[in-house]
């Protein structure tokens, strides 16, 4: 639970944190018109931070949340519309990467820029594990097709629909389509039991990949490894995820070797309007 303290003398009680509070437990005090918690408000706080993020005059300060890595929103540092556009239809999923290992900091920078990404409750219940270098990264593919293996022999639905006998006869020619020969294979992660952690770990995983296009890098989701990760218990150890642990998003990572110089079409958005 977060410390909510109000500098008074720069409060102007226009009540805005009051209304943004998304579990609305925040009151304008009758006396000096400055914000309070209504009573056990305290207790069911999320610790979002929206009061104080949205206090104009930084009149709010939330001990216990963090607060040295609260940073100030430039305007002048958000990209323009045509920017954000560029940029959300200009990344690819990158299969084909530099022979260049990603350094442990630039992973913590990116993963840094991924957790800011939204969670159900603000609860923020994604986990993260890495495998990095060329032997792991070799030794996770092997264990993938492994696992696909035993699923063509007992005639999985999931191997035909896959097609996995494919992926996994180019794996013996020596072509990695499990990994892409990816420097570097981040999972997010989160406890199985809780219902918010699937949606919570695609959305820090799409965050990662675009940090990772917006800083130079290139992504590409791994959907074999992880399923691979939820199903075989040989590749969940070797990632060294729990059985607790659920993956719902695996993303391949490293330097891409070409730039895209145009964006693909896509099928137009298929809407319902009520
Ligand atoms: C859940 C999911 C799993 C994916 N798994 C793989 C994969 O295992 N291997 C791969 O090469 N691409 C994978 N992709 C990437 C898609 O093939 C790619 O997003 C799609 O072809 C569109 O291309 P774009 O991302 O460049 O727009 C996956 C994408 C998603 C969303």
């Amino acid at each position: 639970m977060a410390e909510f303290k109000i500098d008074k003398k720069l409060c102007k009680g226009d009540g805005r944190c009051v209304e943004v509070c998304p579990m609305q437990i925040l009151k304008l005090n009758e006396k000096d018109k400055t914000p309070e918690f209504i009573l056990g408000g305290a207790e069911i706080c999320i610790n979002c931070g929206h009061c104080f993020a949205s206090c104009p005059f930084n009149a709010i300060k939330l001990a216990g949340l963090n607060s040295d890595s609260t940073v100030k929103l430039d305007p002048a540092n958000l990209p323009n519309p045509k920017q954000v556009e560029m940029f959300l239809k200009g990344r690819r999923s990158i299969r084909l990467y530099q022979d260049k290992p990603v350094s442990k900091d630039s992973i913590e920078k990116l993963l840094d820029i991924a957790r800011y990404a939204p969670s159900g409750i603000n609860r923020q219940p994604v986990n993260w594990a890495v495998v990095m270098g060329k032997e792991n990264i070799y030794q996770l593919g092997s264990l993938v097709v492994k696992w696909m293996e035993n699923l063509i022999a007992e005639k999985s639905p999931m191997a035909e629909a896959l097609r996995f006998e494919r992926l996994v006869l180019s794996w013996k020619k020596g072509e990695d389509l499990i990994c892409r020969n990816a420097p570097c294979v981040v999972i997010a992660y989160g406890i199985k039991d809780d219902p918010m952690v699937p949606q919570a770990c695609t959305i820090s995983a799409t965050y990662l990949e675009l940090a990772a296009f917006g800083l130079g890098f290139g992504a590409c989701w791994a959907g074999y490894v992880n399923i691979a990760i939820n199903t075989s218990l040989e590749v969940r150890k070797f990632v060294g995820l729990s059985s607790r642990a659920y993956a719902g998003g695996t993303m391949m990572l490293g330097y891409p070797k070409y730039e895209y110089s145009s964006i693909p079409a896509r099928n137009p958005a298929k809407i319902i309007w009520k």
